[in-house]
């Protein structure tokens, strides 16, 4: 017997539970269940992810304490889960006295080894929410290798990791505006001193998949690691480090943590000693992640366990991202679906079949397709499953199963012989080859009972015992069908036991290589439906209208993504008062006259008329963007009593107003039209 513990990532704290992260969390109940039928001893560790500006920023908008945000959350998520059927041991909260003492300890490893310095850094600082920004609250252009949009901390197409004011183009998250460059210390851990383990760890080939392996080489196996930046000025939500006051743990450095705290919180109500499972060779520790957070599994958490002398993981589990119908989850598409919606439209055993039925070992992304899942649920659940005993059981209510297994035809003998193979897909995390070899059974054995048609055999008085024998054999092997895929379907495996008269919780996986003979078989009640094309449609439309987007001026901002503009390389000029600005006589002025000055690369001459008579000489810098003859006529504006300047080719006695760079890229100003030459600019 293995002693197993098993976890998910955290999920944030900040929103609600939504289908994509119920792939991992479906997927992890599914693997921890199948361990326990197979007569392990498995626990499922997990807890909310709490600490972080996120979090912090999300409670200030609500008006509320981060605490009192947790709280609710914490609440909400484990109502989502539950109503999934996902059934952890512990789940806790990073922010929990547990995991707090256990970061000390880490940290004081840490510290004793030697791989903590401080270093003064320069931090993104969004100086309208007041805060420094965490790494997914940047968003930028990849400094390696380019690619834009890429968040703070890492970049999702080269693989490189930096920190967000390596980034180009840095936009806040948070306010859409452009964040300045602060300065405050950090301390830094020297992750570069594990290279060694670190490669031995990650490329042995027991630890990893063999893509993430692969993955991981591309980029770090001839590269020093980059120091790890642990700390965060304040203010921040999280735990301040115990000795730099002022400083708090940054969230990557709690959050794997939060697996060890919420173990302890679980060891000490169950009266167990938490050493026994994070500091013993005997227990495997199984991480299930999705592949967006593999650098900070397989990199940062084996060093710091390595430090602290904790157990390493034995595999770390990675799964892709979830798509809806081959795209991205949408909001305005209404497939960011919320766990809670996907509950009150539909029964959430079809999720967890669609996902098994599409979960292998590879790191693949996941798509759900509605018309996939309707068909798949419809033709394997209720076609091949379900039906088997609706069409049977009734006919046995009082009389039960045969007192003798009749003989089959190698019917039973066929399920059960799978049972190591079955038994071996759920270990290596390939739940769809579990349910392909389901239901190559739930094939053959709806194919008998079409053949012996049960429902003839009942109106016929000599023909009982047979109808009793076929009925017998049809509910043995949907027995066996329900505990193969009682990890993916426990709700229906607790019904199915109930209809034969047994208790879920009895059965392993060598249940299903003993006939039931001479048993009771109890009212036959609802199991499961048809999956209605209509409720899928509802649900999507109530999604799309939970996210119709209300026109603020932030969304209208962010049409134009002018954020996404540098102010240039100038900062702005210190303030001016109004009188300043009156000193600077700006009108509207309209070209009258261009040419070009042959000896001058940059310079073209051009007569202003402000109205009235009375004209201004210019030499302007616009040649390598503007054609004197497209300039002729127009509407400008113009510093009208700049200090006149003698140059060489003549007198220049004013100054057009133009932005941008220079080059091709020099936009001359002109008012709305109406205004005519001589008005003054206010
Ligand atoms: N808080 C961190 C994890 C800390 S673990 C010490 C985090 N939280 S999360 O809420 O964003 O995601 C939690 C898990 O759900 C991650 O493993 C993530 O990969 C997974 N998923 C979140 N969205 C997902 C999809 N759209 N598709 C598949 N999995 C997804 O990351
Ligand atoms: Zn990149």
């Amino acid at each position: 017997m293995r002693k197993i513990l098993v976890t998910s990532a955290l999920p944030y704290a900040n929103g609600p539970i939504h289908i994509g992260h119920l792939v991992e969390y479906i997927q992890t109940d599914i693997w921890v269940r199948a361990q326990n039928l197979r007569g392990n001893r498995c626990v499922y560790m997990c807890a909310d992810d709490t600490h972080g500006t996120a979090i912090m920023i999300r409670a200030k908008k609500e008006g509320i304490t981060p605490e009192q945000l947790i709280g609710r959350v914490h609440e909400q998520h484990l109502a989502s889960f539950t109503g999934f059927g996902i059934h952890f041991d512990n789940y806790g909260s990073t922010n929990c006295q547990e995991a707090y003492e256990t970061c000390k300890e880490i940290w004081a490893a840490l510290r004793s080894a030697g791989l903590v310095h401080s270093k003064k850094i320069q931090q993104l600082f969004d100086t309208q929410e007041g805060t420094f920004l965490a790494d997914r609250f940047v968003k930028g252009t990849c400094p390696k290798c380019g690619a834009e949009e890429q968040y703070g901390d890492s970049c999702d197409k080269c693989g490189s990791t930096y920190s967000p004011s390596d980034l180009i183009n840095p936009i806040s998250a948070l306010s859409g505006t452009t964040p300045e460059l602060r300065e405050a210390e950090h301390l830094m851990v020297e992750i570069e001193k594990l290279h060694p383990f670190l490669t031995e760890w990650t490329q042995n080939g027991n630890h990893l998949q063999p893509e993430i392996a692969n993955y991981l080489a591309g980029f770090f196996l001839n590269d020093a690691l980059n120091d790890w930046d642990i700390s965060r000025p304040a203010p921040y939500f999280g735990f301040e480090i115990s000795d730099a006051p002022g400083n708090y743990w940054y969230v990557w450095f709690d959050a794997p943590i939060g697996y060890v705290g919420s173990t302890r919180e679980w060891c000490t109500a169950h009266g167990e000693n938490w050493e026994d499972w994070w500091k013993n060779p005997e227990t495997e520790i199984h991480h299930f992640i999705g592949k967006d957070i593999t650098y900070f599994h397989t990199l940062f958490w084996p060093a710091m366990l390595k430090v602290a002398g904790f157990n390493l993981p034995e595999k770390i589990h990675i799964h892709g991202m979830l798509t809806t119908n081959g795209e991205k989850m949408s909001k305005s598409k209404g497939t960011f679906i919320k766990a809670d919606t996907y509950l009150k439209y539909l029964d959430p055993a079809t999720l967890r079949y669609y996902f098994a039925s599409k979960l292998t070992p590879r790191v693949d992304d996941v798509d759900l397709n509605f018309t996939d899942i309707r068909e798949k649920v419809n033709a394997d659940l209720v076609g091949k499953l379900v039906n088997l005993a609706s069409r049977t059981a009734k006919f046995v209510k009082d009389l039960g199963t045969s007192a003798v297994y009749p003989e089959d035809g190698g019917l039973f003998a066929y399920a059960a012989s799978l049972a190591d193979e079955i038994g071996q897909a759920y270990e290596d995390c390939d739940f769809a080859k579990v349910t392909r070899l389901v239901m190559t059974i739930g094939d053959r054995a709806n194919k008998f009972v079409d053949e012996k048609a049960p429902w003839k055999l009942r109106k016929d008085p000599d023909r009982q015992q047979e109808l009793q024998d076929v009925c017998t054999i049809a509910l043995n092997v949907y027995r066996q069908m329900v505990i193969y895929l009682a990890p993916i379907l426990p709700k229906l495996a607790e019904d199915s036991a109930a209809l034969l008269n047994e208790n879920a919780a009895d059965w392993t996986f060598e249940s299903v290589k003993t006939p039931l003979a001479g048993t009771q078989v109890n009212e036959f009640t609802h199991l499961m439906s048809r999956m209605e094309e209509k409720a899928i449609e509802a649900m999507i439309e109530e999604t799309r209208e939970e996210n119709k987007p209300e026109e603020t001026p932030a969304d209208a901002q962010s049409q134009w993504d002018d954020s996404a503009q540098p102010l240039e390389d100038e900062p702005l000029e210190a303030v001016c008062t109004i009188d300043d600005f009156c000193k600077v006589d700006l009108r509207v002025a309209r070209i009258v006259m261009a040419e070009e000055v042959p000896e001058a690369r940059k310079l073209l001459h051009l007569t202003l008329s402000l109205g009235g008579g009375v004209t201004k000489n210019v030499f302007a810098g616009i040649k390598s963007a503007y054609k004197p003859e497209d300039l002729v006529g127009r509407l400008v504006v113009c510093v009208a009593n700049l200090q006149p300047r003698q140059m060489k080719f003549g007198l220049s006695e004013a100054m057009i107003c133009a932005a941008g760079p220079g080059g091709k890229d020099i936009f001359v100003l002109s008012p709305d039209s109406g205004a005519v030459p001589g008005q003054r600019i206010h």
